[in-house]
Order: structure tokens, then sequence, then C-alpha cells
């Protein structure tokens, strides 16, 4: 039974756990238009509907709750795929805390004068494709060209994925909203680092996420016997590859704090014991909080890695399969969420995401605005995730006395 509490938006993150909403026997393991995506849709529409919202699924696969009518709407959001082995609130903690906030509203008999519509975001991880953001580009009406043209791992294409859950690549970009329609948008989500635990805040107001950019990196050695090859003779792959790796870590750790750089998967092939690698992919996720830091990085990243590619007469591949600029959060709506934070007894903190958000997507065309709710330790894309249920409360009154806020603004 939903309740306009946090503590429920809690209860109902712990809910989409286990066997029916994980695509992994494991641990949880939701990527898009996988199964369990699609027992997730499913159960939080029907939490959506206890409160008396209207549902429906856009061409791209969202879960859209509409909330009260209005000829503006204001958008809550964030996504319910995640990465392998996630903890239970990157993305849908945002989303229930939309559901909870809507209960509130239905309680105490609240008429609005705009809608106000919960978006669960099919993908923001890019953990099936590799296209993060996906569904709230198509929303967004940013995709760029190409964007759709995407294979999972196991070679299946985003056209056949959709229409395997009965949509259609045709309706795809029909997802995409007119700005005119739209007040706003609005994201709360667990902060994922550990500075709001560190000063005793629950709440902190975002103030930019940052950048982003993602290659996929081939390297091209000679497979071999591995006990034949003489090592000065040998063109490793992966010898190679680990090489690239540390300097991808050694050049983004000079840099400032702020510049972060990530291999986060990587295979090697044929992949037996006794056989010199002859070829690897490996993924590069590399952030800062301004493209002046980013994009010189970038620069000496590439360029490191060809020359340990050359030098190690090893092939070489990059393919940019991403790139975010960097997302300032709009000023009013920050100002309205630094008063709601105070309002529920929080002092303001304004705080930068490292992390990705949906919300990036959305700033160019409405403004946008992040709530960040601590977490243990400062944990995340981990399964120990955590996140009192007193903090998402304050959330979730944040939430409400921002919507107030907005409706004395007389929008
Ligand atoms: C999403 O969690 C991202 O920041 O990659
Ligand atoms: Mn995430
Ligand atoms: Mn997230």
């Amino acid at each position: 039974m939903v309740e306009a509490t946090g503590a429920w938006a809690v209860d109902a993150c712990d809910a989409l756990t286990g066997p029916r909403f994980s695509d992994h026997p494991d641990y949880l393991f939701r990527p898009y238009l996988g199964p369990a995506h699609l027992n997730a849709v499913e159960q939080v529409a029907a939490w959506m509907g206890e409160v008396g919202m209207t549902t429906r699924i856009d061409g791209a696969g969202n879960l859209i709750g509409r909330y009260g009518e209005g000829a503006k709407t204001l958008m809550i959001g964030s996504h319910i795929d995640s990465v392998r082995d996630a903890g239970n609130y990157d993305g849908p903690l945002g989303v229930m805390l939309g559901v909870a906030v809507c209960a509130a509203l239905k309680t105490a008999g609240r008429q609005l004068p705009f809608a106000i519509e919960v978006y669960a975001f099919g993908d923001e991880e890019g953990s099936r494709f590799p296209a993060p953001m996906l569904c709230s580009r198509a929303v967004a009406g940013s995709l760029t060209l190409g964007a759709l043209e995407v294979a999972d791992a196991q070679g299946v294409g985003l056209a056949q994925a959709l229409e395997l859950n009965g949509l259609a690549m045709s309706r795809f970009t029909g997802a995409r909203r007119d700005p005119s329609e739209l007040l706003g948008y609005i994201e709360a989500h667990i902060e994922q680092g550990p500075v709001l635990e560190a000063e005793g805040l629950a709440l902190g107001v975002v103030t930019a996420i940052a950048a982003q950019i993602r290659y996929a990196v081939t390297v091209t050695g000679v497979a071999g016997h591995a006990g034949t090859n003489a090592m000065a003779l040998r063109k490793d792959a992966l010898a190679g590859a680990a090489e690239m790796m540390l300097a991808i870590e050694r050049i983004a750790g000079q840099g400032p704090s702020d510049l972060v750089g990530t291999v986060g998967r990587i295979t090697a092939g044929p992949g037996a014991p006794n056989v010199v690698p002859g070829e690897v992919h490996f993924t590069l996720d590399l952030r800062a909080g301004t493209n002046e830091v980013l994009h010189p990085a970038e620069a000496a990243i590439i360029a490191e890695l060809k020359a340990i590619a050359h030098r190690r007469a090893l092939g070489l591949h990059l393919d940019k399969t991403h790139a975010l600029p960097p997302s300032p959060c709009d000023p009013a709506f920050r100002a309205m969420l630094s008063r709601a934070v105070a309002a529920v007894g929080v002092a303001p903190r304004d705080i930068v995401s490292g992390a990705g958000h949906d919300a990036m997507i959305f700033s160019p065309i409405t403004p946008s605005a992040m709530l960040f709710i601590r977490c243990k330790d400062g944990i995340s894309h981990n399964p120990l995730e955590s996140v009192d249920p007193a903090d998402a409360d304050l959330a979730c009154r944040a939430l409400l006395n921002f919507i107030d806020q907005l409706e004395a603004a007389d929008v």
C-alpha cells in the first residue's frame, strides 16, 4: 500500500529486488528492456495507479504516471534500470519519492494549477546498450544521429529489443515532450558520494552535473602459444591494455580532483591460460566538472594510448560512444530547492554531482534541478548502498515544499 512518506519510497525500492526484478540470479541487475525491467514497470505502474495517477508507457519504454491536470507539467523523474550488481536506490528512489509526493497531494486533496508527471526512465546507466540516458534523451528530443543504432553484448539490436517488448523503433522518438508544455524537471537521488554524510547533512542541492565521455577501446595483438612465444617477440594485447589502464589512471590522477577516469569493463580473447591474448576490449569513462579540464585530459589519454600501441606494435581502435557536456542546474529552481531544504530543517548545502543523471538531459530544454539525499558511507553502484528512511522522509517533505513554492509563484 503506497504511503505518502520517504520511508515508503525506501521500502518500495527494497521491494523491487529479488528474482522478479533482477535479470541475474545472484545480484540486482535490471538492464533496459530485460524481463526484470518490464516487471518493474508493471509494479511501479500498479503503485502509481493506487495513488490515482493515470499511467502510460511512451515509445521509448518509459513509464509515466500523471497526477492532476493543467496546461503545464512539472516532471519528477529518475531511472529504474540499474548497473550490474547494483544497490537498491540509485534511480528507483527518485521515482518512488515522486509517487510518494503525489500520494501526499492526493491525501491532502490538493488541486494544483499544473500537472505532475512522474517519469520512470528505462535506461540511464547504459548497462545494456552503449548509450546511457537513451530514454531521457528521447523525451528531451536530443538523440543524436546514429544513437539508436546500438546493440547489446549479445548482438541484440535496440530495434529488436523494442519489438520483443511490444514497442517499435518508429515510435521511439515519439517519446519527445514539447518543452513549451513543461514547467521544469526535478530529480531526487542518493548522493552516491560521502560529502553530505561527512558534514552531517541529510540533503544537498545540486549546482551542476559533471561532463562525461565514454569510449569503447579495442586493442589488437597476435594470439599465440604461451609456451613458444618469446617475451620480446610477443604482441600481447592484454599486457598492452594493462599499460594503457595505468596511463589512464596516472593522467586522471594528475588533474584536479574533479577529473576522474575509469576502466570499468575489460574482456580479453581468446581467454585461455596457455594463449597469449590477441584482442582486448575495454571501456573508458572520463569525467570532469568543466570541458576545460575534460578535453585536454581526453587528448592526453588518447595520445598516450596511441604511443603505447605504437611501441608495442599493437592495433588500437577508439570508438567514442557517449559525450555529455557539463550541465548547470537552473538558478531559480536551485533557490527554491534551497528554501525547501531549509524549511524541513536542513542547512542548505550546494553540491556538484560527479555522477551522471537524467536531469542533465533536461537542463537544456526546461528548468531542471536535483535534490541529493545522504547515503551511507557514500557507497553506490554497489549492493551495500543504504539510505536512512528518515532522510528520505525529509526529501519527500522538501519536494512537497518545492511544489508549494512553485504553486505560489503562480506559474
Ligand atoms: C550513472 O550512474 C553514471 O553516472 O554513470
Ligand atoms: Mn547509476
Ligand atoms: Mn542514477
